[in-house]
């Protein structure tokens, strides 16, 4: 099928090219001449295991194409996928949905009458039928207009595109619902389930999803607050509780929280949507679900100060940059939050990070570290990893116990193997756990 897609950030850019390695020909569009001209070249602006090579498979079979703003071919297409970012206002916790509404304008003379917009960005609930109202006011007859929310994940961003574990599709007309039943198919013949509702339920399908994920680790989260004070193991825990079928071990995972530039987002945009609706009370325990997220981190630096007797003058090494492993994605990082906090106490921070290195030099070049992670250490009292590279999982402890200054560290993710660490004459702290040192 003929489709645009609008918008190429993280979401949009994956969304092509894994859609035309699915057969389909796709125009990506985006203002952003820079950008274009990255992707045209066949250099992808941002890091995502896998999506390099199919972006260059994907330009080299000429079923994808980039532009800065619509052309003739955008009138042939049968979708237009709508993947524009909906950040978080700059003066509230509201999503701001401007871009979504000038990509609907602009959309509009070239929208064929039977081309369907199918919204994926993550939208507070009650935009996707604005919009459409919006649009078909503009047109002068009923656009299609349907919302199509993604699940992806950075760091498995393609896989996740492919094979997801479903398709939600919002519809309120029957020509949506089978152009992108159609559309899918290449998927859905592999058995992922589709499933259809109305445009409502599919949006809060994703901020339900995001803020029930954020939850569960700040449940887990709590629990290793409790742990902590009871001289109880939360890493154990979590295994043993994990093992309940209903409850499962994804997402369970304890330490400095979650991050992204999705979770924090959904979670402030799913509060401030309640509010509006007059509903403000279901959703107050994400109140908490956020309190518990930040107070991981402080306790890393209460940590901190606890081990070294006060950080100010001190070298400290934080070990990942990124909010997460195979990313190299800065956004609301519980990593720079530490180094933020540790920095503001008059600590001398040192970041380091296997892939984030380049974003961290643009954005917080004071921090950034030896791209070597033995010459980062130099000298540093004390080594916090904070984000959970299995480069990190691999790392010598006696060598590294060579290059710093003092041998402490704080596991914030749960990661190393803490026996080996304090064989090798570390002092060793980890969030949720009682570890004894010699
Ligand atoms: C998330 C959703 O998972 C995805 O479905 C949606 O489309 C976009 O938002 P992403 O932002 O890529 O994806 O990150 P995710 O894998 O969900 O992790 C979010 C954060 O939670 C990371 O900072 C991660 O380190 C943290 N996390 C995850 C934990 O602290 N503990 C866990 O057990 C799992």
């Amino acid at each position: 099928m003929n489709i645009t897609v609008i918008g190429l950030g993280y979401l949009g850019t994956t969304h092509a090219v894994a859609m035309a390695q699915l057969g389909h020909d796709v125009i990506g569009i985006e203002p952003n001449a820079a950008r274009v001209a990255d992707l045209e070249a066949g250099r992808l602006p941002f890091y995502e295991p896998g999506l390099q090579d199919a972006l260059t498979a994907a330009i080299g079979s000429a079923r994808l194409s980039f532009a800065t703003a619509h052309g003739e071919s955008s009138k042939t297409a049968a979708v237009h996928f709508l993947c524009v970012g909906t950040p978080q206002s700059s003066d509230s916790n509201k999503a701001d949905t401007s871009y979504l509404y000038s990509a609907v304008e602009a959309l509009i003379p070239v929208l064929s009458t039977d081309a369907v917009i199918a919204g994926k960005s993550t939208v507070p609930v009650g935009t996707a039928a604005e919009l459409a109202e919006h649009a078909s006011k503009l047109a002068g007859h009923p656009v299609h207009l349907a919302w199509n929310p993604e699940f992806l994940r950075e760091g498995t961003a393609l896989q996740d595109s492919l094979a997801p574990d479903r398709i939600v599709l919002g519809v309120t007309d029957e020509h949506s619902e089978n152009v992108l039943r159609e559309f899918y198919a290449p998927i859905t013949a592999t058995g992922t389930p589709l499933l259809t509702t109305d445009l409502p339920t599919a949006e809060l399908v994703k901020v339900a999803a995001n803020s029930f994920l954020a939850t569960k680790i700040s449940f887990i989260n709590a629990v290793a607050e409790v742990a902590e004070a009871a001289g109880a193991d939360a890493v154990r825990l979590a295994e043993a509780i994990g093992l309940d079928e209903r409850i499962g071990s994804k997402f369970l995972r304890n330490g400095v929280g979650y991050g992204g530039g999705c979770l924090p987002k959904d979670v402030r945009a799913f509060i401030a949507r309640a509010e509006d609706l007059g509903v403000s009370s279901a959703a107050d325990f994400l109140h908490d679900v956020e309190a518990i997220n930040a107070r991981r981190r402080e306790r890393v630096v209460t940590l901190a100060q606890q081990t070294l007797g006060g950080v100010s003058g001190k070298r400290i090494l934080i070990l990942g940059a990124a909010f997460k492993p195979d990313t190299d994605d800065l956004r609301e990082s519980a990593a720079l939050d530490i180094a933020k906090q540790l920095d503001d106490l008059g600590a001398k921070v040192v970041v380091h990070d296997p892939m984030a290195l380049p974003a961290l030099v643009r954005q917080h070049p004071q921090w950034a570290g030896d791209q070597d992670v033995f010459a980062a250490a130099s000298g540093a009292e004390l080594v916090i990893l904070a984000t959970e590279w299995r480069q990190y999982r691999e790392l010598d402890p006696f060598e590294l116990g060579t290059k710093v200054g003092a041998k402490n560290l704080i596991d914030g993710r749960n990661l190393l193997d803490i026996a080996r660490w304090q064989s090798a004459g570390w002092h060793v702290d980890a969030l949720g756990r009682n570890i004894k040192n010699g």
